[in-house]
């Protein structure tokens, strides 16, 4: 989500931290900042809300003097995102600086022990309470690296840290857990940076820090500690990278890049909102869901409305089905921009979710508002801090899939259905409509959907892979129809957006049953059909809608189940994905939809991360 770059030699830092944070913009824009210290043995700190320049303009031409210094680029999680909850965070004492990527789950309880033993805070922010647990574990003379190796047990969540202490020059101390942080090694001069991408203009030889050590860096040395305090010995790697291509962390398109992501995103969506129940089952855990519910308001609801656009609105479809299936209310989706004018019929009984990974789709936003004047409860999904969305709802629920650079959303999708999901299931549980054994076994199986997702993109890692392969064919197409049923026709529209958004190819996503009414006749040997056939209670019935196709000469390319065996008979071109809860299956079954997509435009030469007319938050009616 943020980005982190470090550094400690003979050189000034303020330039190669600037050029450094220019690298890793991409990671989050909400605000900048550097801290530097100086030959005077004090550190100063700059640091400015939005993007870069507004730092760079901050600096001026009185760059911060001094040859040791740590900056931070930030997408805001804890607290708005403005100059005071920018990063690099302090002490009381101003004596310590540090920067942070990852969210500190227990800061509350954190910050509310320091608060009573007299430190005193100045930003919103989960990061803050590092730099005062460090504060007090090196007032008695403690070094920092072993204050760092000692409060690490006490945080829980995922983060990577870098610091430095006034009391300590020369000595850049680098910390992580879940979240990445690399060391690069120059002569006479090394760095910390959350990615690759940030240090290649200095040097190409990085050691990647694993889980739980922690690192001390100095112009000299570098050491690496394994979190039961032995001292680890790991080679450099050298790094063959074009610089050019570093903004996308080496990827040629941001699309492919987030695409790769989705595993990570989902495990974000998810951090902390599973939790064992006392009974030995699992539960979701959604405090803010669960401080609207307080309120008295959920036995009231009879019915749940859904406000979305585009992508966000093919998520919602997913959680009609959940909520439905599970919860057993009756649930409307909207599109936006149709409901806001259409008189709906709503009320207090009414619960909106609108979901919107920007926050500030204009549509999605008076929709929601229009709901707040009629009394309406409102819930919203987004992915970004501070935006409109979080403003205007009674309780909000981050994605937390980190920034989406590409314009067609991928990850925004995956992390949004990762949250619908355990709202859902939180609805069924408050509501008691579902066995707690049944929701166990779904959150076993969702605990595990990230790493299902990783072994569906390892395709990508092949050099020319069978998607790749079927893309070609598609290229020349005019026109494709996507079919499915249930959740597969949520699937089915959300693939046939990706195609149209990305390669420019028309496509359509229609309810497998509906095709004989009206659709089937644009079928023909130049139109493919892209099915969706996951293992399901329809599975049959989608099959008999590939049949009546193929009597039409149409080439079928079906998304199915892996051990579906008989699939291949029904089509020339089959992706695989592995078996869940036909409910659970949508975030798997999209990626080789989205994979075909980016394939596609690729082989067509279209503008993969900009498509025309698109934009990637739509303020305009
Ligand atoms: C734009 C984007 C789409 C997105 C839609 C809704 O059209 O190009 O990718 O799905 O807006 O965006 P939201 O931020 O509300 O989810």
């Amino acid at each position: 989500m943020c980005g982190i770059v470090g550094y400690v030699g003979p050189r000034q830092a303020t330039p190669i931290l600037m050029e450094g944070l220019a690298r890793l913009e991409y990671r989050g824009y909400d605000s900048a900042g550097i801290a530097i210290l100086g030959d005077d043995g004090t550190i100063s700190v700059q640091k400015r809300a939005g993007k870069l320049s507004n730092l760079a303009g901050a600096l001026g031409e009185h760059m911060l003097a001094g040859t040791q210094g740590i900056g931070h680029t930030r997408w805001a999680t804890h607290g708005q995102p403005n100059d005071t909850n920018a990063h690099p965070h302090q002490d009381c004492r101003g004596d310590i600086a540090l920067v942070h990527n990852g969210i500190i789950e227990n800061y509350q309880e954190l910050r509310d022990e320091l608060r009573a033993q007299g430190h005193t805070f100045t930003s919103e922010t989960d990061t803050e309470v590092l730099a005062h647990l460090i504060e007090r574990a090196t007032a008695d003379g403690t070094k920092l690296a072993d204050a760092v190796f000692h409060i690490l047990p006490k945080l829980r969540g995922a983060y990577a840290l870098v610091i430095m202490s006034r009391r300590e020059p020369g000595v850049l101390v680098g910390a992580r857990s879940n979240i990445p942080l690399i060391a690069g090694l120059g002569d006479g001069e090394n760095y910390f940076a959350s990615d690759i991408t940030a240090l290649l203009r200095q040097t190409r030889r990085m050691v990647t820090l694993h889980d739980g050590e922690l690192a001390v860096v100095t112009a000299s040395s570098l050491r690496i500690i394994a979190p039961d305090g032995t001292d680890v010995q790991r080679d450099a790697i050298t790094v063959d990278w074009d610089a050019e291509m570093a903004e996308k962390g080496g990827y040629p398109h941001f699309l492919l890049k987030e695409m790769l992501e989705q595993p990570d995103a989902a495990q974000r969506a998810l951090l902390g909102r599973i939790i064992a129940t006392p009974a030995g089952g699992l539960a979701p855990k959604l405090p803010e869901f669960e401080a609207w519910a307080a309120t008295g308001a959920l036995p009231k609801i009879t019915r749940v409305v859904l406000l979305a656009c585009g992508t966000s609105y093919y998520a919602s479809l997913i959680a009609r089905a959940m909520i439905e299936r599970w919860a057993r209310l009756p649930v409307e989706p909207w599109i936006a921009s149709e409901f806001r004018y259409a008189d709906p019929v709503i009320g207090p009984d009414c619960l909106v979710v609108a979901i919107t990974q920007s926050g500030e789709t204009a549509d999605t936003i008076a929709a929601i508002k229009l709901a707040k004047a009629a009394g309406v409860p409102i819930i919203g999904i987004t992915n970004t801090v501070g935006s409109a969305l979080t403003r205007e709802v009674d309780a909000t629920l981050f994605m937390q899939a980190g920034p989406e650079i590409s314009v067609p959303a991928t990850k925004t999708f995956v992390a949004s259905v990762m949250v619908l999901t355990l709202l859902a299931l939180s609805l069924a549980a408050a509501r008691g409509t579902q066995p707690a054994d049944e929701r166990t076994a779904l959150l076993q199986q969702v605990e595990t959907l990230p790493t299902r997702m990783e072994t569906i993109l390892a395709v990508a890692e092949q050099p020319d892979n069978h998607i790749m392969a079927v893309a070609r064919g598609l290229a020349g197409c005019q026109s494709a129809m996507f079919i499915g049923r249930g959740v597969g026709y949520a699937v089915a529209r959300e693939g046939a957006l990706k195609l149209k958004e990305v390669s420019y190819i028309h496509a359509e996503g229609y309810p497998a049953g509906e095709l004989k009414h009206g659709p089937i006749t644009l079928l023909d040997q130049h139109t493919p059909l892209v099915a969706i056939a996951i293992q399901s209670h329809t599975y049959e019935k989608v099959i008999s809608n590939i049949q009546e196709v193929r009597a039409r000469h149409a080439r079928v390319i079906a998304v199915a189940t892996e051990g579906d065996r008989l699939i291949a008979e029904h089509a020339e071109e089959v992706f695989f994905i592995p078996a869940v809860d036909e409910l659970l299956a949508p975030t798997l079954a999209v990626i080789p939809l989205q994979l075909l997509a980016y394939y596609t435009a690729v082989e067509r030469g279209c503008d993969i991360d900009q498509p025309r007319n698109l934009a990637k938050s739509v303020t305009v009616e």
